[in-house]
């Protein structure tokens, strides 16, 4: 496909991050607002509202994408269930981790419901601006990519700083204003078992790191987490235990470059903006 080519639908785009991501049933922190077709020309960045809809019909593009959810996107709390899926696969009893998720997609349900569910994606209509988020695929794809660099470099006498020093060899991440940070443990300590908990709709806290803790987990590894919650991690591990901050954006980033690769192959043009 090319410049010239018949270009690409909606639907294809979030096809392909669903194959690179493995995935085969439809994302439910992602939609598809205003779908459209003939795409050659995408602004696509991390949050991208009513404003950026304009900028994109003003400068011409055939489509504006979004890595993170509208508040429209009622079905958010379902992909939360995905944390199930990768603290089981990591050792974590189910009927341990079930209940952390089960309170957190209450919790979201609410925020949910309370959202306006129809705010930017009205705007693209008027607009008649094709219009989506892609956010669960593009988060799995960084998240195979950042435990595939500890795995492949941290041995089993690795340390807390070497689990640091291999997210830093993603450029993305590397290259970015912001650093991995280590907000619980010492960089000294052994980083033993290590998880990415990443690619589930958003961080589960210190509820669902405290599972993975008490579960032969030594390192955790979250993209973000709110202040409030490191005081409660400090007081119930005061050591061995290691949480690692690999930084939020830089590690959208690093998700959602090898779909934006996959794109610019294909004779698609991408601009970047909003953190991309
Ligand atoms: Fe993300
Ligand atoms: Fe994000």
């Amino acid at each position: 496909m090319s410049q010239n080519g018949p270009g690409v639908t909606t639907e294809q785009l979030m096809q392909i991050a669903m194959e690179m991501a493995g995935q085969t049933k439809f994302p439910a922190d992602s939609r598809i607002h205003v779908p459209g077709k003939n795409i050659k020309k995408i602004l696509f960045g991390i949050d991208m509202g009513v404003a950026e809809l304009l900028v994109g019909k003003e400068l011409g593009y055939d489509c504006v994408m979004a890595h993170h959810p509208d508040p429209s996107v009622q079905t958010f709390p379902e992909v939360l269930d995905l944390h199930v899926d990768i603290a089981v696969r990591n050792g974590v009893p189910e009927d341990e981790v079930r209940p952390v998720i089960e309170t957190m997609k209450r919790n979201q349900r609410l925020v949910r419901h309370s959202a306006n569910y129809d705010h930017a994606p009205s705007f693209a209509r008027l607009l008649n601006m094709p219009y989506l988020n892609i956010h669960n695929p593009l988060d799995e794809i960084g998240r195979k990519r950042m435990q595939d660099a500890i795995d492949a470099q941290c041995g089993p006498d690795a340390t807390v700083d070497d689990v640091m020093a291999a997210l830093n060899t993603i450029p993305e991440i590397k290259d970015a204003p912001t650093n991995v940070e280590l907000r619980l443990g010492k960089g000294s300590n052994k980083a033993g078992k290590t998880v990415v908990a990443h690619g589930a709709g958003t961080n589960g806290g210190a509820p669902l790191a405290r599972v993975y803790f008490r579960n032969g987990v030594d390192t955790l590894v979250y993209i973000h987490i709110g202040a409030a919650e490191i005081p409660k991690l400090a007081a119930e591990f005061p050591e061995g235990k290691n949480l690692v901050i690999s930084g939020h954006i830089a590690s959208d980033v690093a998700g959602i470059n090898p779909f934006i690769w996959r794109l610019e192959e294909m004779g698609i043009e991408v601009t970047r903006v909003s953190g991309l």
